[in-house]
């Protein structure tokens, strides 16, 4: 072996120990200022490496290929060790940072918010405090689907083919097309067919839910609202009894200092027909901008059940005689609480759920 090979050799052994002593770094490295210090003297301009294969032209041809494939294979090491060890620390930094970012719903504002009890939606209170009220008036609480047939939510009404009221666009319509057209129930009183329907007398009942309607929101309107309906079929019923029972349901509810009062109105449905009003919660009579300055607000409909439903329901308008009335929760409660924008009722933010928290 002469001089050069023995230099050779001995450049080739540096080389060697160096790359065993930055692959044994890089296995170690735990920050980006490692990787680069270990990169650097693995395969950085100084580095034995390097300069090894930046004098392979000089070296005699015949050790030129094995050198070269000693240093390619060195590369190649340290290229493989060098790219593990980045995703390695990318992997863990990405882990610290979702440590360090993840939050605790517990704790904070919204944390402080949820502390201590739930909060039943108003419009939910307003209509288990009217099922007790009505329950305590003797009526039992029933429910119908909110998914009705034409013949439901209109015809059995006596709600006519041409009535405006049955116009796509006041109703949601689910399937047009079928033979008898799906719909979303426009109000609560199909359900007093139903209720006929399970041919039962007397009946004295109440049905709250949830009915539809394509209207625009605003601050008076939803297309989603609540109803509650109230029916009663017996031997005798009179108009009377349905002024009795619309006054015992407005004082048990509102207080009795606010009157209730009936006004001639017209519903397909009912013969004969009114509206009813109660004094205006806001200015308790005296006239304010919420009342128009009448000292009154209208609160939903009432009649004697018409004779055509009455049948339809399978009963016998001879033999009974029944009342019906039906109005809206959410309006219901927009006024007993002032509420200025109904949309605020099912938009569920959590700063107007809570105010009610201490009071459910
Ligand atoms: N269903 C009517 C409405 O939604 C209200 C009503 C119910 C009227 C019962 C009379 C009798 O406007």
């Amino acid at each position: 072996m002469g001089n050069e090979d023995h230099e050779l050799a001995a450049r080739l052994a540096v080389v060697r120990e160096r790359v065993e002593q930055v692959l044994a770094e890089l296995a170690e490295v735990r920050d980006r200022q490692a990787l680069a210090a270990a990169r650097e003297a693995g395969l950085g301009e100084d580095s034995p490496l390097v300069e090894l294969s930046r004098s392979l032209g000089s070296l005699d041809p015949a050790r030129r290929p094995e050198v070269g494939k000693a240093v390619a294979e060195a590369r190649r090491r340290l290229e493989t060790a060098i790219r593990a060890a980045r995703e390695r620390l990318e992997r863990a930094e990405r882990a610290e940072r979702l440590v360090a970012e993840r939050s605790d719903p517990s704790v904070g504002l919204l944390g402080s918010l949820l502390e201590g009890p739930g909060a039943r939606h108003l419009v939910a209170r307003a209509r288990m405090e009217l099922e007790d009220v009505f329950w305590r008036l003797g009526f039992e609480v029933a429910s119908g689907p909110e998914v009705e047939d034409e013949w439901y939510n209109f015809e059995a009404l006596n709600v006519p083919a041409h009535h405006p009221a049955r116009a796509a666009q006041d109703s949601f319509y689910l399937e047009l097309a079928a033979p008898t057209p799906l719909l979303l129930r426009t109000h609560t009183s199909p359900a007093q067919l139903r209720l006929m329907q399970r041919g039962q007398l007397p009946i004295y009942a109440v049905v709250p839910g949830r009915v539809y309607r394509r209207d625009t929101p605003d601050a008076r309107h939803t297309p989603a609202f609540h109803q509650l309906e109230a029916l009663v079929v017996d031997a005798g019923i009179t108009f009377a009894h349905l002024k009795g029972t619309i006054e015992a349901f407005t004082s048990a509810y509102f207080g009795p200092s606010i009157q209730a009062r009936l006004r001639p109105a017209y519903f397909p449905f009912t013969e004969p027909s009114a509206e009813f009003e109660v004094t205006c919660t806001i200015c308790r009579g005296t006239g304010c901008r919420t009342c128009s300055g009448t000292g009154w607000i209208e609160l939903g409909g009432a009649g004697m059940v018409h004779e055509h439903v009455l049948r339809a329901g399978g009963l016998d308008p001879e033999a009974v005689s029944g009342f019906a009335f039906g109005f809206g929760i959410d309006r219901l409660v927009q006024m007993r609480y002032a509420i200025p924008d109904m949309r605020i009722l099912p938009e569920n933010d959590l700063r107007v759920l809570l105010q009610t928290r201490s009071a459910s």
